[in-house]
């Protein structure tokens, strides 16, 4: 497989790239200042919960880099400055207000500001590990899950691109792979950002695991004919009750799934767990720009002036949910208790 690496830190700057411009280009982009950080993520150039996380705690430590402050006051006053810009960049994504969380015990936790920088660059870094060891983690447990022979329905993009990792759903799917199982895919183009057409597609390439592409409105049509045998999904947020947030459409899929009797999983590393939400109710959902759904890639598809809604997740209901698979293990109903016991 040939490699590419979503994220990389190099020290005084990080790499990323840039996932607009897939698959028709592979263009890297190097930043190091909150400004440029902050839009990648509200553009989605780096997506995905874990990604954003990651993204999010560099661009917290880069920025604090720059600030001049000769106070540890004053400092930690532009430090929650920069924080409240990562923080307002994309609301539902858990892992970018656990890294936030993360960075901000650091920073209150060093004595000068040397070492609140040193700090925070070393605690940025510490969360890309511990995400990418999660995914991989939670890969191999998925994928015990899966049959030799399965056809594997998957929404949205869960690969190395969404985690700066392995891959939570579509690692499981590499991961089964990689064991010798003779597995395919049904790939959801999932509007209105193509994640699915775009990215997915193109990392299940690099794999080499069979594709095949479809429109997020023909799940039902292979569901309902006994072609798919489980479908696997991310998540960017889960309440204590099991209630998942996950990219707009998965919803349907899990409702869909549930009628035919076909298992629908969730995986997710544990720093996508929020048990401060007791429900699916409590999630904030992002709303985005009525124009990325009245325009595709630019071009416009309905009248001038029609209006579009664009919640960017919706949330499925624990009940639907047949097992989430995290780092720490496979939890099924009861989830709030089995959440509890891992977390
Ligand atoms: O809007 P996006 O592309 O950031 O949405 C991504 C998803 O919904 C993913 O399924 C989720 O973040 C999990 S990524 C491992």
């Amino acid at each position: 497989m040939k490699d590419y690496l979503p994220v990389e830190w190099l020290g005084d700057k990080v790499r990323i790239l840039d996932q607009t411009r897939l698959p028709q280009e592979e263009v890297y982009l190097e930043l190091a200042d909150l400004q440029g950080i902050a839009e990648a993520i509200v553009e989605l150039k780096i997506r995905g919960a874990p990604a954003i996380g990651i993204l999010g705690a560099y661009g917290i430590a880069l920025s604090a880099l720059r600030i001049e402050s000769a106070s540890r006051d004053d400092f930690l006053t532009e430090l929650e400055g920069i924080i409240r810009a990562i923080a307002a960049t994309r609301p539902t994504a858990r892992n970018l207000f656990m890294a936030i969380g993360r960075m901000q015990r650091v920073a209150g936790a060093a004595d000068d500001i040397e070492q609140m920088k040193r700090a925070l660059i070393d605690e940025a870094v510490k969360i890309h590990n511990v995400e990418a060891e999660a995914s991989r983690k939670l890969s191999q447990l998925g994928a015990e899950l899966i049959g030799d022979n399965f056809t594997i329905l998957t929404h949205c993009n869960t690969g190395a691109l969404a985690t700066a990792g392995y891959g939570t759903a579509l690692g499981i799917i590499r991961q089964a792979k990689e064991q010798g199982k003779k597995i395919k895919v049904f790939a959801t183009e999932t509007r209105p950002l193509l994640q699915g057409a775009r990215l997915t597609t193109w990392e299940l390439k690099k794999t080499g695991i069979p594709f095949t592409l479809i429109t997020d409105s023909m799940a039902g049509y292979f569901i309902s004919r006994g072609e798919v045998d489980c479908v696997i999904v991310g998540a960017d947020r889960i309440a204590a009750s099991g209630d998942t947030a996950n990219k707009i459409g998965t919803y349907t899929l899990a409702v869909l799934a549930m009628e035919h009797g076909v298992p629908f999983y969730v995986a997710a590393p544990t720093t996508t767990v929020d048990l401060s939400l007791a429900s699916g109710d409590e999630i904030p959902i992002e709303q985005r720009s009525p124009e990325e759904v009245t325009r595709i890639q630019g071009v416009n598809i309905a009248p001038e002036g029609t209006r579009a809604a664009n919640p960017a997740f919706d949330i499925t209901p624990h009940y639907y949910i047949t097992a989430i698979i995290t780092e720490r293990g496979i939890i099924k109903e009861p989830y709030g208790e089995g959440m509890k016991k891992i977390i």
